[in-house]
């Protein structure tokens, strides 16, 4: 219950949260010069529909050096695993020169490596590496703000009249410590910083150390799109982008107004963010960005957080020609175990004028396997939340350590707090270290993460749930990834087929089948903790049967009456 409380609390915080995307200029001169490579073009372009997606938080999947955080030599010497797991691209979150104050999303230098990581020698191994493998290296872009350490801001800061001064949103305040407008941050206090040797406030929908950069100013635009060219001509396959919503602001500066009486987790008025999010401007720029990505058959994954899939429709583009992959968050934060609240979603998002884009868990909210775990089931229920995402008409994004259940470990003391929103909004906020934890391998001295002092502790589940005792247990987490994974790769109806909702009236069962030229496969998931049977109706499909391709739990079918154990999950292949 306090588990829930606490997800309750961060979805608010994340809805508010969210929004942001793109952002320089001169790089320009120095790109143009650079013709883009077109290695794929002969390739299929439309590769991101079948990838199955894993994203990696640098800093705790493999330490290579003994420093206690994770670096991409790390990573390259885990390209065997993922292959194996069945990983077709992975999404490493920002890796770039940082202070670190947001772990990476605070970026002073687009076009570099930071040394704690490796370098751009091991950059280059790591997508080599890759590719022999056939798995894509995605980055991860930032796009809404820098570091206040990038030396555009701090240019900017040196006086009103330097030539990055307009890289940035400066404004003067409304009298003596009275900031620009209402405006808050979403990691708590005002949006305006006041910088007293230039006398005006600066913008940070963030930390003050993550100053927006002016989307406005068509230097920003230039020197921005310039950094996707430089990384896709060293190999990579697309980009996340960060914050999608909250590039642009009301140039008036409009007050937000109060959506809720009280107060928020950081002690702040809770406001509506409608003047300095999801502005239509937004938009340009994603078409903007996805004409460069088109000449590398690069993909756009959106950090997309709507409230409804009309919303999220927009991401596609009127055209098809915006973010290939906006990830559907509503379908994320369907935060508890119900067949009718997820039938809901998924009919929603078939409807989208996009392909569907799955995510369960990421380095910003409580993992699934505690989301929607019961404390009892969760293995069995880790593994229908993973038939569930991996068979559904789409693209999955997984998050490290869910195929192998790993859980939310978060601090229990204010002092051990790493990520600064949890020390400004404990108790009630205690940030996301919980969910960043080190991978754990095995189940040796710190998971065989590090031989080093991990940089944040090892979850004792580690003993239970890691890589090397999963592998040699049939019934494990990690290898019911493995086959879902296998299956999603190998069966036409999994990788073409459409989506037809079963048995809709269902409380407690999830029953859909995939359905292509060749023939179907059926997915039943039992989302409750009895036994539960059911009449499928595949007759109307033109089936009979199914032949049982995986399950979990004691599963059965008997013509077209499937029965299931508590949480039990039967995939098979439609008979006729
Ligand atoms: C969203 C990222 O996922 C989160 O980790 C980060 O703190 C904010 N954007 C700011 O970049």
């Amino acid at each position: 219950m306090a588990q829930r409380r606490g997800w309750m609390q961060r979805t608010k915080q994340l809805r508010l949260w969210i929004a942001a995307i793109i952002s320089g200029a001169c790089l320009s001169g120095m790109m143009a010069a650079q013709k883009p490579a077109h290695a794929h073009e002969t390739e299929d372009a439309t590769w991101w529909k079948h990838a199955v997606f894993y994203e990696i938080y640098p800093r705790s999947f493999a330490d290579s050096n003994g420093d206690g955080i994770g670096d991409l030599n790390g990573i390259t010497a885990k390209l065997d695993y993922l292959k194996e797991l069945g990983v077709d691209a992975i999404w490493i979150t920002p890796c770039f020169p940082s202070p670190q104050v947001d772990f990476g999303y605070d970026v002073s230098d687009y076009l570099n490596i930071d040394p704690m990581y490796g370098t751009l020698a091991d950059f280059d191994r790591l997508v080599a590496e890759a590719k022999k493998r056939n798995i894509r290296i995605i980055l991860d872009f930032v796009v809404n703000h820098t570091s206040d350490q990038h030396p555009w801001f701090i240019d900017s800061k040196s006086s009103r009249t330097s030539k990055f001064r307009d890289w940035y949103i400066w404004r003067d305040g409304r009298g003596p410590n009275k900031p620009p407008n209402n405006w808050v941050s979403t990691f708590g206090g005002s949006a305006w910083t006041y910088d007293p040797k230039t006398g005006q406030y600066y913008y940070h929908f963030f930390y003050p150390q993550q100053p927006d950069l002016n989307w406005r100013n068509p230097a920003v635009k230039n020197a921005m799109f310039d950094v996707t060219r430089f990384w896709y001509n060293r190999g990579v396959a697309g980009f996340r982008l960060d914050a999608v919503d909250t590039l642009f602001e009301d140039p008036n500066l409009k007050n937000n107004p109060i959506s809720k009486p009280g107060k928020n987790a950081f002690g702040d008025p809770i406001l509506e963010n409608k003047y300095n999010t999801k502005l239509p401007e937004v938009h340009d720029i994603l078409r903007g960005l996805r004409e460069i990505a088109d000449e590398h058959n690069g993909v756009l994954i959106g950090e997309t957080w709507t409230t409804d899939v009309a919303e999220l429709d927009k991401y596609y583009g009127e055209k098809n020609n915006e973010l290939q992959l906006p990830m559907d968050f509503l379908f994320c934060m369907v935060n508890k175990l119900s067949a009718p609240e997820f039938r809901k979603q998924i009919a929603a998002v078939n409807e989208a004028s996009g392909w569907p884009t799955f995510v369960i868990s990421n380095h910003d909210i409580v993992r699934s396997y505690d989301r929607y775990g019961d404390g009892v089931h969760n293995d069995a229920i880790a593994k229908v939340m993973a038939a569930l995402y991996l068979t559904l008409r789409g693209t999955p994004i997984m998050y490290y350590g869910e195929e192998i259940g790993m859980k939310t470990t978060p601090p229990t003391r204010q002092e051990d707090v790493k990520d600064p929103i949890g020390r400004t909004g404990w108790p009630k906020e205690k940030g996301r270290d919980g969910e960043r934890t080190p991978m754990q391998w095995n189940g040796d001295r710190n998971a065989g993460f590090t031989t080093g002092t991990p940089w944040l502790p090892i979850p004792e589940t580690f003993k239970t749930h890691n890589v090397a005792d999963e592998s040699k247990d049939p019934s494990s987490v990690l290898e019911f990834y493995k086959k879902v994974l296998q299956l999603r790769r190998t069966n036409p109806a999994l990788r073409y087929g459409n989506y037809t909702p079963l048995n809709e009236g269902d409380a407690n069962v999830l029953a859909y089948a995939r359905i292509g030229q060749t023939g179907g496969v059926v997915i039943v998931l039992n989302m409750s903790g009895v036994p539960q049977t059911v009449r499928l109706g595949i007759n109307t499909k033109g089936f009979v049967s199914a032949q049982n391709l995986l399950s979990s739990g004691a599963a059965s079918i008997k013509a077209d009456r499937v029965s299931l154990g508590p949480y039990g999950v039967f995939i098979g292949q439609l008979t006729r």
